[in-house]
């Protein structure tokens, strides 16, 4: 597994182990390791070409990259650096030496861009990027699709839309919001809540709900196959802020914050999961019981 500790990667490698699966996590040289953990830079083909030749995996699950829509609005050559030419690596040092492994790759429901009203996008709605992370998590996918077909290799892609849950990065909305409002609540700010663009619509699902998604992938998904990971329900950043305020029990004042806008934001984004529905997915969390887990955790910080 690439970017074993990120976000949904830590909440992966523990789901993974509870059922008796042999999990080898792989993490860039600058982050934090777990003991057993191997060191990868996805961007150099010879030490992904290492890592799997050490490893010679079943399967191999890609989390590695640049997950920050906003911060690829700054970065727009990281973006596509990591996300696609590290793509196109691991892809390569696959096919080259454990040619029958299976690959998932973690893309992202962003590739949609801005989605009618109403709607909800299926897997063939049209990919309209709006941002580079978009961009380039089209242009990962794509390598994937092409390594399938040209040369056999079981590639299947997830789109994960929006997700929530203990350990995802202040960058993102939700612990940012809910950081802000546990340091209110000890009196260590004042009840002002920082915010950006609060209208934008998106489709949230509980991160634990995305790992057993990504589970299933591997073990039920069709090669050359891409998958939405979805809830099929869209709802405003702003009444997320009501939520959060409600559950950690403050009332704040909203300051909208500037630098916290995008040269771009997709208005309205929601999807529809019926393909992984039909694999046997089902969600078992709600996004409240996420909202909690991320409040919970920036309790005491
Ligand atoms: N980060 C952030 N901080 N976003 C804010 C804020 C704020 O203070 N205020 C409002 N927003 C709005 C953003 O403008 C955006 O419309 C929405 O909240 C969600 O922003 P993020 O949490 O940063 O996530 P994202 O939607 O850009 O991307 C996430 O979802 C994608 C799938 O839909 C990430 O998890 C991506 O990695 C993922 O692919």
């Amino acid at each position: 597994m690439t970017g074993a500790d990120g976000f949904v990667g830590r909440h992966l490698c523990a789901s993974l182990r509870a059922a008796g699966d042999e999990v080898l996590p792989a993490s860039g040289p600058h982050r934090s390791r777990t003991p057993e953990g191997l060191t990868l830079e996805i961007t150099d083909l010879q030490s992904v070409r290492n890592l799997v030749e050490e490893t010679r995996p079943e399967a191999v699950i890609h989390l590695a990259g640049v997950s920050s829509v906003a911060q690829s609005h700054q970065h727009p050559q990281r973006a596509f650096t990591v996300n696609v030419l590290g793509g196109v690596n691991l892809l390569t040092a696959v096919r080259d030496l454990a040619p029958r492994a299976r690959v998932l790759l973690i893309g992202s429901g962003e590739v949609y861009g801005p989605v009618a009203p109403g709607l909800r996008a299926f897997e063939e709605y049209p990919l309209i990027p709006t941002s580079p992370y978009a961009a380039s998590k089209i242009g990962a996918e794509m390598a994937g699709l092409q390594f399938f077909r040209s040369y056999g290799l079981e590639v299947l892609s997830a789109r994960p839309f929006n997700h929530l849950g203990a350990g995802q990065d202040p960058g993102f909305v939700v612990p940012s919001f809910a950081s802000q409002l546990q340091a209110i609540k000890r009196g260590a700010q004042p009840p002002v809540l920082k915010v950006g663009n609060l209208e934008p619509v998106r489709d949230f699902s509980h991160v634990l709900d995305v790992v057993d998604a990504y589970r299933l992938l591997l073990e039920k998904g069709q090669p050359g196959g891409v998958y939405n990971v979805c809830s099929g329900e869209g709802r405003t950043i702003r009444s997320l802020v009501e939520q959060l305020s409600e559950l950690a029990g403050v009332e704040v004042e909203l300051q909208v914050d500037p630098a916290r806008f995008r040269p771009s934001d997709v208005p309205y984004l929601v999807g529809d999961s019926l393909r992984l529905d039909r694999l046997g997915w089902r969600r078992q969390r709600t996004v409240r019981q996420a909202l909690g887990d991320v409040l919970r955790e920036f309790e005491l910080q």
